[in-house]
């Protein structure tokens, strides 16, 4: 129904500039009643972070920014959905035109910039919803002219982890210069001993631990991917998101805005951040989970994601292209994956192909 509704509507859409689709899609969800999604598997079901999810497939964060359609997307059947990127004080972002969608491609470019509406809304916003249930974290970015970034990572989680059910580290996007500078195993390590440490404080008054991500970018040489993941097994941070957006453009690109500056998202990232997702789990050796995101578009590339080690998936680009039912029908199909391969369980199949797919084969 939901599909056949977005695929009357899509031309309309697709006619109108990206950002003004997109806030015309979240005030939708926003005001819709609440739809309820049926059931899940219990082949789906797994745990992460101390949560228990009772499917694997999130809403990346970009998507809700704001946190306003929370309910509306856990309705259209997400698992989980990452809200945010937050940022302390309220923020405008870059100029728009700010992302733009390459149709040829299925791939989008963003330079939104961190725009955010602020810590204290958000949390309020979060704040009114709590009990309503559904498992939802909540991004992380420092403010463009901070004068402290890593202190704004400690000032967000001190706000947030009593509202959020997990907390991203973002410092991958691409579009706050300098930002991605912070993965520097130096800087990273000052960072999130200062976050956890606001976490900790938090959990002392609460009794309630809330989990703290990284979210890494697919662009990273794989010393540096060393030094992060060294960074977080030393620190004990809870999971890593792998991965944000791409600074590289594929030759494969065909759009006329393939020149466009910002972080490429969709189907051309899904080989490149799979594979980065495939070297982190080799390296990670199952101290913390992983959440794999990048080019999800069907059961068959979040199923790569599980293989190639994710225990959870995420996507946003591909709800631009197939719509509002894609979480339905991935799930779906990852049921009849977890069959085809005589497990009891999608989770048991995690990082089966992880040695292939981090030589960047099998996919
Ligand atoms: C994003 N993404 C993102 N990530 C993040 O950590 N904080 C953010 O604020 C945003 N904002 C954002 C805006 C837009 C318009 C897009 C398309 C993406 C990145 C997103 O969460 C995800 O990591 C990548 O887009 C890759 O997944 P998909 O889009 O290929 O499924």
């Amino acid at each position: 129904m939901i599909d056949s509704l977005f695929n009357l509507a899509r031309p309309l859409i697709h006619r109108l500039d990206a950002e003004t689709a997109h806030r015309m899609t979240v005030a939708a969800l926003a005001a819709a009643p609440r739809l309820s999604a049926p059931p899940d598997d219990s082949v789906l079901a797994t745990q992460a972070f101390g949560l228990s999810f009772a499917n694997p497939v999130g809403l990346a964060a970009g998507f809700d920014k704001h946190a306003e359609a929370i309910d509306g997307a856990l309705g259209l059947g997400f698992g989980f959905v990452e809200v945010g990127g937050v940022t302390p004080l309220p923020q405008p972002g870059n100029p728009r035109p700010r992302v733009f969608r390459l149709l040829e491609d299925e791939a989008v470019i963003n330079r939104y910039g961190l725009n955010s509406e602020g810590m204290e809304v958000v949390g309020q916003r979060l704040a009114a919803r709590r009990g309503r249930g559904g498992i939802v974290g909540v991004n992380l970015g420092a403010n463009k002219d901070s004068a402290d970034r890593a202190a704004d990572y400690a000032t967000l989680t001190r706000r947030l982890a009593p509202v959020a059910d997990f907390l991203t580290i973002n410092v991958s996007s691409p579009n706050t210069p300098g930002l991605r500078d912070l993965q520097a195993e130096a800087a990273l390590d000052d960072l999130v001993a200062r976050a956890l440490e606001a976490r900790d404080e938090v959990s002392a008054r609460s009794g309630r631990r809330t989990p703290m991500l990284i979210k890494i970018a697919p662009d990273l040489t794989l010393p540096e991917l060393d030094g992060m993941v060294a960074v977080a097994r030393r620190r004990a941070i809870d999971g890593m998101i792998v991965a944000n957006t791409t600074i590289a453009r594929p030759p494969s690109l065909r759009s006329s805005v393939r020149g466009e500056t910002g972080g490429l998202s969709g189907r051309p990232l899904f080989k490149p951040s799979t594979q980065v997702l495939a070297q982190t789990f080799l390296r990670v050796e199952r101290q913390f989970p992983l959440v794999g995101v990048g080019g999800v578009d069907s059961a068959a590339s979040a199923f790569a994601k599980i293989r190639a080690g994710a225990d959870l998936v995420q996507f946003y680009s591909a709800m631009v292209f197939h719509g509002p039912g894609l979480a339905q029908t991935i799930k779906t199909g990852l049921v009849a994956e977890t069959r085809r391969a005589g497990a009891a369980r999608l989770a048991d199949l995690v990082g089966r192909d992880a040695e292939v797919i981090a030589r960047g084969e099998g996919l």
